[in-house]
């Protein structure tokens, strides 16, 4: 028995589209388990290996590690339609689908009707508009916590198609309410009837799969001594708690959604991995105060190539914030920092960095997370870029010099360790710093 083993989080520190998959198939082999915690469909981690690319959306990111036991938590939101097209696009025999892909029964289903009221709900909302992926994601948490929401557990009971269409009745009650016409919405390129359909056979598949209780699950496992990796999904500013409400997504996405998200008490989280990106991006409405505007986002939005995984949107791209970062690491309480995309900002000769928040003539090296931003000013240091190639650098302690005073910057700024940093989409494209905690903690050291 091991009381003392615990989990590890990784999770995004920005607003998503860090580059967790990569990171979390990197470390994979180093974990017994890898668990999604929260979010569902909206989510879109890219994982580059052996010239391919793959997007997963639900299924958390160690499934291309043979051995690796991955679990989609009870804190998880699922769609059996893309289910369904995630499970084609992996194309695994069912019988290794079987003892390596778990499905907690407590994770609520996103209805076709959840996502028509997505789409209903962000029509109305004219110009607030959130920007959501229109994947049904509110909605559902939204029945969860209303208590009228189905479970994946409650598909095995005589009554649930009776559930399943009184459900449906109200949504589209609201969704006349609101006058959106069912006639006009297209999901994923079906129609509404369509769509159903092919969400009732995806259900099938998706019963088909292991099903477990996460919070045993995972507490058993730790018992007996596994490695354990809990995977956020979307990014720390995007916390329905903490972030930029109501410019959010309707999950918890910071380190105490995992113990929500998974059954794990808060004494049983161990280290806490942040990703961030070497800069900023963020898709959907909601405050950016790095944000740049014009021709100079257009040219690091084609540099990065940063375009949204699950929806193809133009991501919004500026400069790095400290001070949101600060914010981010105490939330979540972020032991080790990973910086992904470095390698992108290669050609430019100097960079801006948001350093602090000017409020009323007084400065802030915390953020204060507020949707309020006009009253806010972002005070920028500019220093100079690496401007040079990092394809040869094998080691990380072989960085371009002004890359590694960066690093540092940031390192004295939050007060967090960077013990790895990525520098290209491909799984090779990484390196650990030598010594670093890391390395300790997956016993590589
Ligand atoms: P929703 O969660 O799809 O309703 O979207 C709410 C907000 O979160 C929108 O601004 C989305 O663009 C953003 N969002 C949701 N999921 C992700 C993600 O995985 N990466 C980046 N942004 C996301």
């Amino acid at each position: 028995m091991s009381e003392n083993n615990k989990a590890d989080v990784l999770l995004g520190l920005q607003w998503g589209d860090e580059g967790k998959g990569k990171i979390v198939d990197v470390l994979t082999p180093h974990y017994k388990m890898v668990a999604r915690f929260q979010g569902g469909p909206n989510a879109g981690h890219t994982l580059v290996f052996e010239g391919k690319k793959y997007i997963l959306h639900t299924i958390p990111s160690g499934i291309f590690h043979k051995g690796c036991v991955n679990l989609v938590g009870n804190g998880v939101v699922l769609d059996p339609f893309i289910i369904n097209k995630e499970l084609d696009q992996l194309n695994i025999p069912l019988d290794v689908l079987q003892e390596s892909l778990f499905v907690c029964g407590k994770a609520h289903l996103i209805l076709p009707s959840h996502r028509l009221l997505d789409a209903a709900f962000e029509k109305k909302k004219g110009n607030f508009k959130i920007g959501s992926t229109l994947k049904g994601i509110g909605p559902a948490y939204t029945d969860k916590v209303a208590r009228t929401g189905l479970r994946l557990t409650d598909t095995a009971s005589e009554s649930f198609e009776d559930k399943y269409n009184a459900l449906k009745q109200e949504h589209l009650r609201l969704a006349e309410g609101l006058d959106f016409d069912i006639d006009e919405l297209r999901l994923d390129g079906l129609t509404f009837h369509d769509y159903e359909k092919a969400w009732f056979f995806g259900l099938e598949r998706l019963k088909a799969l292991p099903r477990v209780q996460s919070e045993i699950f995972v507490n058993e496992a730790l018992d007996k001594g596994a490695r354990v990796l809990a995977e956020g999904a979307q990014g720390t500013l995007l916390d329905i708690d903490f972030g930029s409400y109501p410019y959010v997504t309707s999950s918890n996405t910071i380190t105490a959604g995992a113990c929500v998200g998974l059954g794990l008490a808060p004494g049983r989280i161990g280290e806490v991995f942040g990703v961030f990106k070497a800069y900023c991006t963020r898709v959907g409405s909601g405050p950016f105060m790095t944000e740049i505007r014009g021709e100079g986002a257009d040219v690091l939005r084609d540099l990065g190539q940063e375009y949204g995984s699950t929806t193809g949107r133009p991501r919004r791209c500026g400069w790095l914030d400290l001070p949101a970062l600060k914010y981010a690491v105490m939330i979540n309480g972020v032991t080790r920092l990973i910086m992904t995309k470095a390698d992108v900002l290669c050609s430019m000769k100097t960079l801006k960095v948001c350093v602090a928040y000017e409020i009323n003539g007084e400065e802030k090296n915390i953020s204060p997370l507020t949707t309020d931003s006009d009253s806010l000013n972002p005070v920028y240091k500019e220093i100079a870029g690496w401007n040079c190639t990092l394809d040869n650098v094998e080691t990380f302690e072989q960085l371009p010099q002004p890359l590694l005073d960066y690093i540092s910057m940031i390192e004295d700024f939050v007060n967090v360790p960077v013990d790895i940093i990525s520098t290209g989409a491909d799984r090779k494209q990484i390196l650990i710093r030598k010594g670093a905690g890391i390395l300790k903690r997956l016993s590589l050291s």
